[in-house]
Order: structure tokens, then C-alpha cells, then sequence
């Protein structure tokens, strides 16, 4: 088999177990995912240190970092650099780079030194029609029983848009908690999508009768409302 053939063939998918590994980290060895069972956990990857776009998001994560605990889930990084290049771009991020009206930005949660690009090779994270030797822009959300249940990658070139990834990880929250799906640019406080009616009878009744508070506008498009408030109330601690 072809070497690139050999990078993109273990790409995980949706539904997935997320696959494990131990590895070093700027806040010690991580064996993942097994720590984080119980939490959600975004795995994202960045193509290098010292770079401009990933600084920029590495500030941004870190700056909303809180953001994301309240909604029970951790941040993990990885490039394919070492860990004393890691350690050496967060101390210059910390200590020089003002952006955004960001400045001494503290990155607390782990970056994974992948020199043998092992990890990023399980993840389908170096892509070779961009790049063989960087990651691309990966990210995916693990839920706390460690399963994959969303992935986005990004181009080396185009930086992570940060209220997607918020609305990523709030939307299949509410999913799980309410047994919804959500529509086209939902956000908190929108209406959902009430799952189809399993049998024909169900889907009936649901359109002749006005059930609970569920609008339907055909047999398989039924939508109601979900409050805000009762959205980020169950998800989001206090
Ligand atoms: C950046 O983060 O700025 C970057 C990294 C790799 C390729 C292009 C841009």
C-alpha cells in the first residue's frame, strides 16, 4: 500500500469509539479516552507552533475555555511538534502576543506533542492532499461514553470559527437530553424537530389533533418549542 494510503486508511467516523492512546502532554501523560469518561471532550489538532492562525485559535479556545467546562467538556490539542516546541509557543503566546483585545492568554488544557504523528494518524488527521507532514484543522467531539459524535475538518489556511464549535457541542447535548434534532442554524431558544412518528397511526394522529405544543407540517416535519432557559439549565452547570 502506498504511504499516503496507509495516512488516511484508519480514518474514525461518526458513532465510532474514539481510539485510544496514551501520549504526552504539556499538562503530563493523558490516557485517552479513557479519562475522560463522563465528559465530553473535544480532540482538535492544529498544524503547527508558532504559526499565526493557530495562535489565534489557540488564544480563542483558551480565552472561552470556562465556556466549554460549564458545558461539561474538556479541550485537548495536538500538533505533530515536540513538547518543548509546545512549551516554548504557549510561554511566547502568554508572555508577547496581544490580539483581539486578548492578552496574557494562559492555555491550561493539554497540547499533545505527536512527533510520530501516531495519534494523528489514528484520527485521520494528517491529510496528504494538504499537507504529509502537518495536521489539518481537525475537530472531534467525544461524548462522555467516548464515542465520536461529530467531526469538522479545516484547511491549514482557514481558522476555526469558535461560536460553531460552542453550538456544535450545545446541539448535541440538547439532542441527547431532549430527544430532539435540531434545524438549520439552530441556537438555544429556537424550535426543535420532534423525531417522525414511528408508525403511520402516530403520524396521524400528530397531524389531526394538536398535540401538547407540536406543530406539524407534514407527516415528517414536526417541530416545537424548547425554552432557552430550560435548555442551558439542564446542560449547563452551575
Ligand atoms: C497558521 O496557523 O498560520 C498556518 C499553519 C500552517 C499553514 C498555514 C497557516
Amino acid at each position: 500500500m502506498e504511504s499516503s494510503q496507509n495516512e488516511t486508511a484508519a480514518m474514525p467516523r461518526i458513532g465510532d469509539p474514539a481510539p485510544s492512546f496514551k501520549a504526552v502532554t504539556t499538562q503530563g501523560e493523558i490516557d485517552f479516552p479513557r479519562q475522560y469518561s463522563g465528559s465530553w471532550v473535544i480532540l482538535f489538532s492544529h498544524p503547527a507552533d508558532f504559526t499565526p492562525v493557530c495562535t489565534s485559535e489557540f488564544m480563542t479556545f483558551a480565552k472561552r475555555e470556562e465556556e466549554f467546562a460549564k458545558a461539561n467538556c474538556k479541550l485537548v490539542g495536538l500538533s505533530v511538534d515536540g513538547l518543548y516546541s509546545h512549551i516554548a509557543w504557549l510561554r511566547t503566546i502568554k508572555e508577547k502576543i496581544e490580539y483581539k483585545g486578548m492578552k496574557n492568554i494562559e492555555v491550561k488544557f493539554p497540547l499533545i506533542e505527536d512527533i510520530t504523528m501516531e495519534v494523528a494518524k489514528k484520527y485521520g488527521m494528517i491529510q496528504p492532499g494538504e499537507s504529509s507532514t502537518k495536521a489539518v484543522r481537525a475537530v472531534f467531539f467525544i461524548d462522555p461514553k467516548g464515542i465520536i459524535r461529530a467531526i469538522i475538518y479545516y484547511p491549514l489556511s482557514l481558522g476555526r470559527n469558535f461560536d460553531e464549535l460552542y453550538r456544535v457541542l450545545i446541539a448535541l447535548q440538547t439532542a441527547d437530553a431532549f430527544s430532539v434534532a435540531t434545524p438549520a442554524d439552530w441556537h438555544p431558544g429556537d424550535e426543535v424537530i420532534v423525531p417522525p412518528a414511528g408508525s403511520c397511526g402516530v403520524a396521524k394522529e400528530r397531524m389531526e389533533t394538536k398535540q401538547q405544543d407540536i406543530t406539524c407540517y407534514d407527516w415528517f416535519f414536526c417541530t416545537k418549542k424548547l425554552d432557552k432557559e430550560k435548555v442551558l439549565n439542564t446542560i449547563l452547570k452551575k
